[in-house]
C-alpha cells in the first residue's frame, strides 16, 4: 500500500452492520469517488469505440443488443491467455479491465477498510493488481468451481488441473484479462447491461447464489460507475436469503455434493432450481439496488441475486464486481472445507459477530 490514490469510504455504523447481517446486503449510495467513476466511464467508451464503433456515446439509439455476428468477431483471446478484453452478447457486454489501478482504486481499495471492519483486520487478501510483467499473483482455493473458471476464462494453455484439489494454491499467477477475481487481485472488470433488456419476472430463472459455501469469499461488492435508476439493470437481491442458502449448501456438501457451474441446474442448494431457491422466490420479494454514480452494494457471498432487467431506453448499467477473500493464514484449508458449527458469521469480525 504505497501512496494511496483512492479515498477510503467511512466505516459502517452499528446500524449498518446489523442491517447487513439481517438482510445480507447493504446499499451505500454514491459512496465512491465520482472522479474515478468518470475516468472509468471515459475508458469504457474508448474501448467501445475500438471494438464496437457502431455504438455512439451521445446517441442511445445506437445502444442496441450485440448481434451473434458481432459476438463471434469479439471472441479473440489475448496472447498468453485470458478473456477477450471486450466481449458481449445480446444485452450484456464485458470489459476485462478489472486488474487495472483505476478499477481497483475506484472500488475494492476504497472499500478496503469496510471489508476489514466486516471480515477482521489483517484477514483479507489485498488486491495488489498487476506486477511489472503484467501478471497478477494471489491465493486461490482450488475447488471444482475455481478450476472450471480457470480453464474457461484463461483457456487451456496454462495447464491448470481439470479437477479441484480442494487445497489453496498460495500464489496463483494469472494474466491481466484472466479470472483475476479468483486470486483476489482484480475485479471482474465492467459488467454492463444495455437498455431494453428482457424481463426475468416472474420466474427469475437466472437467479443464483455465487459459487460454493466453502472457499475464501465471504463479502462481495457491486459498484456502479454511472447512475443506475430504478429498473435499469441494478443488482437485484432477495433479502435474507443468505442465511437460508448457507445451511442448505453445507448440508449438501457434507452429503458429497461439490459445486461446479455445470451442475447449477441440479444442485440441492445454490443453483437455479434447488428447493431452497424455490422457497425463497415464493415468499420473498426481490429488491432492486438502484443508486446514483458511485453507489456500492455490499453483499454476503451466498445471497440469492441476479443482474436486474434494464427497462430503460437510455441507460447502460455499468458495474464492477469484486469478492473480498479471507487469507490462508486467517482461514486455513481445514476450516475452509469444514463449517462444523454451521455459524454463518464464523469468519467475520468481532464487530459483526457481536
Ligand atoms: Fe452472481
Amino acid at each position: 500500500m504505497s501512496t494511496p490514490s483512492f479515498k477510503s469510504i467511512a466505516p459502517l455504523t452499528t446500524d449498518q452492520i446489523n442491517q447487513f447481517k439481517r438482510d445480507g446486503f447493504l446499499v451505500l449510495k454514491g459512496a465512491l469517488d465520482p472522479e474515478l467513476c468518470r475516468q472509468a466511464r471515459d475508458e469504457m467508451w474508448e474501448v467501445i469505440q475500438t471494438h464496437l464503433p457502431r455504438m455512439k456515446r451521445d446517441d442511445p439509439s445506437t445502444w442496441g443488443p450485440i448481434t451473434e455476428e458481432e459476438n463471434a468477431k469479439l471472441q479473440h483471446r489475448p496472447e498468453g491467455g485470458g478473456d477477450p478484453y471486450f466481449s458481449g452478447n445480446a444485452h450484456r457486454f464485458t470489459v476485462r479491465n478489472g486488474a487495472s489501478e483505476l478499477l481497483l482504486n475506484l472500488a475494492p481499495r476504497a472499500l478496503w477498510q469496510v471489508a476489514e471492519q466486516l471480515l477482521g483486520e489483517g484477514t483479507v487478501v489485498w488486491p495488489a493488481g498487476l506486477d511489472e510483467s503484467g501478471y497478477t499473483t494471489g491465493p486461490c482455493f482450488m475447488c471444482d468451481d475455481a478450476v472450471g473458471g480457470l480453464n474457461s476464462h484463461v483457456g487451456d494453455t496454462m495447464g491448470f488441473p481439470s479437477e479441484g484439489t480442494f487445497t489453496t494454491e498460495p500464489a496463483l499467477r494469472l494474466p491481466e484479462t484472466g479470472p483475476v477475481w479468483l486470486n483476489g487481485q482484480g475485479t471482474r472488470g465492467l459488467y454492463c447491461t444495455l437498455p431494453n433488456s428482457p424481463s426475468h419476472a416472474p420466474e427469475y430463472r437466472g437467479a443464483h447464489s455465487d459459487g460454493a459455501c466453502y472457499g475464501r469469499w465471504r463479502l462481495q461488492m457491486s459498484a456502479y460507475i454511472s447512475d443506475v435508476p430504478p429498473n435499469s439493470g441494478g443488482f437485484m437481491v432477495w433479502p435474507g436469503s443468505h442465511s437460508r442458502i448457507w445451511p442448505e449448501q453445507w448440508k449438501a456438501f457434507k452429503e458429497g455434493e461439490k459445486h461446479t457451474d455445470k451442475h447449477l441446474a441440479v444442485r440441492k442448494a445454490g443453483g437455479y432450481t434447488d428447493p431452497v431457491i424455490g422457497e425463497i422466490k415464493a415468499d420473498t420479494e426481490p429488491f432492486d439496488c438502484h443508486g446514483p454514480t458511485g453507489t456500492a452494494v455490499l453483499w454476503h457471498t451466498k445471497i440469492l441475486h441476479i443482474a436486474g432487467q434494464n427497462a430503460s431506453n437510455d441507460v447502460i448499467r455499468q458495474a464492477t464486481i469484486y469478492g473480498f477473500k479471507k487469507t490462508p493464514e486467517s482461514v486455513p484449508d481445514a476450516l475452509v472445507v469444514d463449517n462444523t458449527d454451521g455459524d454463518i458469521w464464523r469468519d467475520w469480525s468481532d464487530a459483526v459477530r457481536a
